[in-house]
């Protein structure tokens, strides 16, 4: 980082200061002590994991981390980059830049792979929050690159994003599913980076289509939707890592959240606004006393063994209720104590303070019908870290 650089972030903070006071969000020294303590855990802990990874990690259990299966970084290869990217932006430690920019470096043989639709999750927390840290524009290409190989992914007939399966493969043709929300802002960065409109129109047409057949009347959502891929028929929901179709698994309501609060935040479509305030609702109305859901909203919630909570349902929640306060004046005050609440919860509940890891929130969910569950994951502490610098009010994007 050069010295022009810092001056800049240092800059950026100090306007969110000024923001901060003007729109008396100013948070007690209480709220700011714990989240200070919080902040300084997950740093010394990632400082630990660079030593200690040799690949992308993934998941923890059983005190150390399983990596990501398949190609550099699986679909998580991101958020181990951002958490190396947002322990830089909070230190300026260049022991981090290093780290970060070593791992955002193995990243950038996905930029082509039109196999997924993860670039947006791989993408941006690698390059395009590398860039914006740091002011590097050389780390601008792969991430317009992998925007470009995302929107190939595009069914035009159905107007949906393809979620699953290289692009030659039949299976999984007609699938589209929530998580994809959150790789549509990669695609809105693309048409400001470039004035290609094609990505931001992609990235509408899905929201719509997601807000459309995904969305319940209840403001509950499905996991999965699926069309016929040769009509773009809509033919149902379903699901595959919740409870069921008709369910509404945590994670996915979660990434509902936060995919429509940064759709509206692109379009100014008041649409998304309204669908990001009522899934909301929906997910903090259903939520557990300790304000960290079950694996599903619909899971039995009879404190069985089988009954497991998802940490990183509410750390992802958490952060998208940030972006929304930020977006939604009128009600900020209320998204912003609730996301405190929440982040406090998963700091004195769901933490690994006190052991020796080397995840940073415990007691998450991978996939319960899969059998994958109460881990760490990558992604739960990323977005842990991402909302509690969303707290303070240090956010790259907000
Ligand atoms: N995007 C995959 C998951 O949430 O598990």
């Amino acid at each position: 980082m050069s010295e022009g650089q810092i001056t800049n972030y240092e800059l950026q903070i100090a306007n969110c200061e000024l923001r901060k006071t003007n729109d008396k969000l100013q948070m007690t020294n209480d709220k700011m002590g714990w989240v200070g303590d919080a902040l300084a855990f997950a740093i010394t802990r990632t400082r630990k994991n660079v030593a200690r990874v040799t690949d992308f990690p993934e998941v923890a259990k059983d005190g150390k981390w399983e990596y990501a299966r398949n190609k550099p970084g699986g679909w998580v290869g991101g958020h181990w980059t951002g958490l190396l990217w947002l322990a830089f932006a909070q230190t300026g430690d260049p022991f981090f830049e290093r780290a970060a920019r070593d791992w955002t470096a193995k990243l950038a043989s996905r930029q082509n792979d039109t196999s997924t639709h993860d670039l947006g999750f791989l993408f941006e927390l690698s390059h395009v929050l590398g860039a914006h840290i740091t002011g590097d524009a050389s780390l601008k290409l792969p991430a317009v690159n992998a925007a470009r190989a995302l929107i190939q992914r595009y069914n035009e007939k159905g107007r949906f994003i393809r979620a699953w399966g290289a692009l030659d493969t039949d299976t999984n043709r007609g699938r589209a599913i929530i998580d994809t929300l959150m790789n549509l802002d990669l695609l809105y960065w693309a048409t400001r980076e470039t004035g290609d409109q094609s990505f931001a129109q992609i990235a509408t047409a899905h929201a719509r289509a997601a807000l459309k057949n995904q969305v319940r009347g209840d403001w509950s959502t499905s996991h999965t939707m699926d069309f016929d891929p040769d009509t773009g028929l809509f033919l149902q929901q379903g699901t595959h890592q919740g409870l069921s179709a008709s369910s509404c698994w945590a994670r996915g309501q979660a990434w509902a959240v936060y995919g429509f609060a940064e759709t509206y935040r692109n379009t100014g479509d008041a649409i998304f606004l309204d669908a990001a305030r009522h899934c909301a609702e929906y997910a903090l109305r259903r939520a557990p006393s300790d304000h960290v859901p079950f694996w599903d909203y619909d899971s039995p919630l009879t404190q069985s063994a089988d009954d497991v909570r998802d940490s990183s349902a509410a750390a992802i929640l958490a952060s998208g209720l940030l972006i929304l306060a930020a977006q939604d004046r009128a009600n900020a005050a209320r998204w912003r104590d609730q996301a405190t609440t929440m982040l406090q919860s998963l700091w004195e509940n769901y933490s690994s303070r006190g052991t020796n890891g080397p995840s940073i929130l415990i007691h998450a969910t991978r996939s319960k019908p899969h059998g994958a569950m109460d881990s760490g994951l990558i992604y739960g502490d990323f977005y842990f870290v991402e909302a509690l610098g969303r707290l303070e009010i240090r956010d790259w994007r907000l």
